[in-house]
């Protein structure tokens, strides 16, 4: 069991790290320890008592697990609650812990409050081989009056006693999500946030944090240094604090946004937040990568091992002005070039010509399939491929049928224009019955036609965040939104085992690791153009495997762009093809053939292998991306120059995870080499501006 109980209190390993915590003399659960993992239980810091200073006191110096907001002290805290009679804070101490063995082993600790019967369950989970401590709190209301919850987060994560780390997240926009920004915590909080409804395409509920090169081990880079990491797994509003105190302390809070958030906890009942995951690398930023990935697709995934399809999708080649004749003639093309998945997008529902009607009428459109879907997904599996469909369950336009049918159906407030985006409005998903009449549709859709994969699309965001006839507190909405999209698509998951899922919002609108245990892909951007994609597809590769990041090779870039260079930079991740193939000369779909040729020998390398950024797109001209297969026995290296100004001599690339010892081979490079050699003398790959290349990497 990697959770020990010790006098000093409990002490979390994984294979590579520590994570230890305990009650001080003043009895607060309190952080002792996060990183590297110690030789001896006896090693690992006692829990610190720290004595009161003037204006502050005991409780604003203690690094608490999960403060509650009580006593003189004004660090963020991670809980915030409302009793009946007014009172509005919670003092919570330690009653009990308990150690679980469900998925991977658990640490409960239950707090309890000193005066009214509310409990706090604190949830620690270890995932040993990922090097990850999972955290989420459960509240109970044992009394009969309700408790109103203001703020509820997941965890606060103690970096190390100093003051002197950088925070990397991500932020970006619809059409060019997921940028690196690396920037100093000083003192004071540095907040990061969704107020959407969906995780939303401008921050990550995601943070990595390293020191400042004045400490001794210095700055952390791709592949060495220490890095503290973590992620929300949850894919509605999200809060993420990074607060630094006068007194050279350092904590990263996460969890469900407090913003217009209230939870009425009535008597008995329980509420649990989502989870965060974290974890400490001392292999940089490479290492908290990798780790994510690996969990990802052993835990989270709900078939993370399964190796994704070639698919061709028609939504940049046709946009809304789909029928039968026009997607057979695609499929045929497709299904030469290799394609495996044939998915139909947006425009084949009842009344969709454009974005102004439709959303909510989930069945064919009677002018566009007059026998309905069947003679299409017929052809396209005589084709030799599958089938799938767009879909966007969420949303309605008022120019539908379901609108007229429940205008009260949407979130909104009965006062209030109902603002329209993309000309939509949002289903309120809260509802129950909203809910089980979505599933219905769906599961009638899945059932009636042999689908076997859906993308489920979110094109807008929340406004007027009313909920008419509410059963609790209204604000509830932004929480039991999140929790109805969950059960709807779970209830549909489970029916239809068969089916791959991807999650999309415009693009990477809702990419995280809450979505993943339902989502088996991600749609990543709308921006299909590839030189751009270089660079949000390092981004999201911080968090999620390649397996998960769908990429097409679009008309995007095809003025400038060989299509070789399109095609690689589409291969590192799940391979698709999105461009009006009808347009696409004969040589340039036999060129295409042979790249999904080539991309399906070494697929399984790129989907499940590991990751290694040798050269980042955002940060250079010239960038690479290497995978290589758990075994060590092949990888794949991909190199990029997008425009270099003359002269220029281009820098060496060090190849990484191989193993030394071996031999290795690599396409279009002389001589048979150790896996160290390749790894520390380097090697070259010459490009010339805008191109690109590809080269398998062979242990012999
Ligand atoms: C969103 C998606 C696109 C496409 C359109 C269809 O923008 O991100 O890929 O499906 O909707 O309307």
């Amino acid at each position: 069991m990697p959770i020990h109980a010790t006098d000093q209190g409990w002490i979390l390993e994984t294979s590579a790290t520590g994570y230890a915590l305990g009650l001080n003399q003043a009895g607060l659960l309190v952080h002792r320890y996060w990183g590297l993992r110690l030789p001896d239980l006896a090693d690992y810091p006692a829990a610190a008592s720290p004595a009161p200073w003037g204006f502050n006191s005991a409780a604003q110096l203690t690094p608490e697990e999960y403060p509650g907001y009580e006593d003189i002290k004004f660090i963020a805290p991670c809980l915030k609650v409302t009793f009946a009679d007014g009172v509005r804070d919670v003092v919570l101490r330690f009653d009990s812990a308990e150690l679980r063995e469900t998925d991977a082993p658990e640490l409960c600790i239950h707090l309890r409050d000193t005066v009214y019967p509310f409990r706090l369950t604190l949830h620690y989970r270890v995932h040993e081989a990922y090097d990850l401590v999972e955290r989420w709190v459960t509240a109970a209301n044992d009394g009969d009056m309700p408790v109103t919850i203001e703020r509820i987060w997941s965890a606060q994560w103690h970096l190390p006693p100093g003051d002197s780390y950088r925070l990397t997240h991500l932020t970006g926009r619809h059409m060019d999500e997921m940028h690196l920004r690396r920037e100093p915590l000083v003192q004071g909080v540095k907040v990061l946030e969704s107020r959407r409804m969906t995780t939303s395409h401008h921050h990550n509920p995601w943070f990595a944090i390293d020191r400042a090169p004045s400490t001794s081990s210095g700055r952390a880079a791709e592949d060495a240094g220490d890095v503290w990491f973590g992620v929300l797994a949850w894919s509605g509003n999200w809060k993420l604090s990074a607060e630094v105190t006068d007194f050279g302390s350092t904590r990263v809070s996460i969890g469900i946004n407090d913003w217009d958030f209230a939870w009425r906890l009535g008597g008995g009942e329980t509420f649990s937040t989502p989870s965060s995951y974290a974890g400490y690398s001392a292999e940089g930023f490479g290492g908290a990568s990798r780790r994510l990935h690996d969990f990802i697709r052993d835990s989270l995934l709900p078939h993370g091992h399964a190796i994704h399809k070639v698919l061709y999708n028609s939504w940049e080649a046709t946009e809304f002005d789909v029928d039968e004749r026009s997607q057979i003639a695609l499929a045929e093309l497709a299904a030469k070039m290799g394609g495996e998945l044939f998915v139909m997008d947006d425009g084949w529902f009842h009344g969709r010509d454009d974005d102004t009607a439709g959303l909510g009428d989930w069945w064919p459109d009677e002018r566009k399939f007059p026998n309905g879907l069947a003679p299409l997904i017929e052809r396209v599996n005589a084709l030799g491929m599958d089938f799938g469909l767009w879909i966007e369950p969420e949303m309605v336009n008022p120019n539908s049928e379901l609108y007229r049918a429940h205008p009260d159906w949407v979130i909104h407030f009965p006062t209030r224009t109902r603002t329209e985006a993309r000309n939509q409005l949002v289903l309120n998903f809260a509802r129950p019955d909203v809910q089980d009449y979505i599933i219905d549709q769906i599961d009638r859709l899945l059932a009636e036609h042999n689908i076997v994969f859906v993308k489920w699309d979110m094109n807008r965001n929340v406004s007027e965040p009313g909920w008419p006839g509410a059963p609790g507190d209204p604000r509830e909405l932004w929480v039991r939104y999140v929790q109805g999209l969950y059960r709807v698509w779970g209830a549909l998951r489970e029916r239809h085992p068969h089916v791959v899922w991807q999650s999309c919002s415009g693009g990477g609108g809702r990419a995280d690791l809450g979505i993943l245990r339902l989502a088996d892909q991600i749609w990543v951007s709308d921006n299909t153009e590839p030189t751009a994609r270089l660079a949000i597809q390092e981004g999201f590769s911080q968090i999620f495997p390649a397996n998960t990041m769908e990429a097409w090779v679009t008309d995007m870039g095809a003025d400038y762009l060989p299509l070789a260079f399109r095609f690689h930079v589409s291969m590192c991740g799940s391979l698709g093809v999105g461009g009006h193939l009808v347009r696409w000369s004969d040589a340039m779909r036999a060129e295409a053939a042979q790249w999904i040729a080539l991309y399906k020998e070494i697929r399984h390398v790129v989907q499940l292998g590991d990751c290694y950024r040798l050269r980042s797109p955002q940060a250079h001209p010239f960038s690479a991306v290497q995978y290589v297969s758990k075994d060590r026995a092949e990888g794949v290296l991909f190199a990029f120059r997008t425009h270099l100004p003359p002269p220029t001599q281009l820098p060496a690339l060090y190849l990484r995870g191989l193993d030394p010892n071996a031999s290795y081979e690599i396409e279009e490079l002389p001589g048979v080499r150790s896996g160290q050699a390749w790894m520390q003398a380097g090697l070259s790959v010459e490009l010339n501006d805008f191109e690109s290349a590809v080269r398998r990497i062979r242990r012999v």
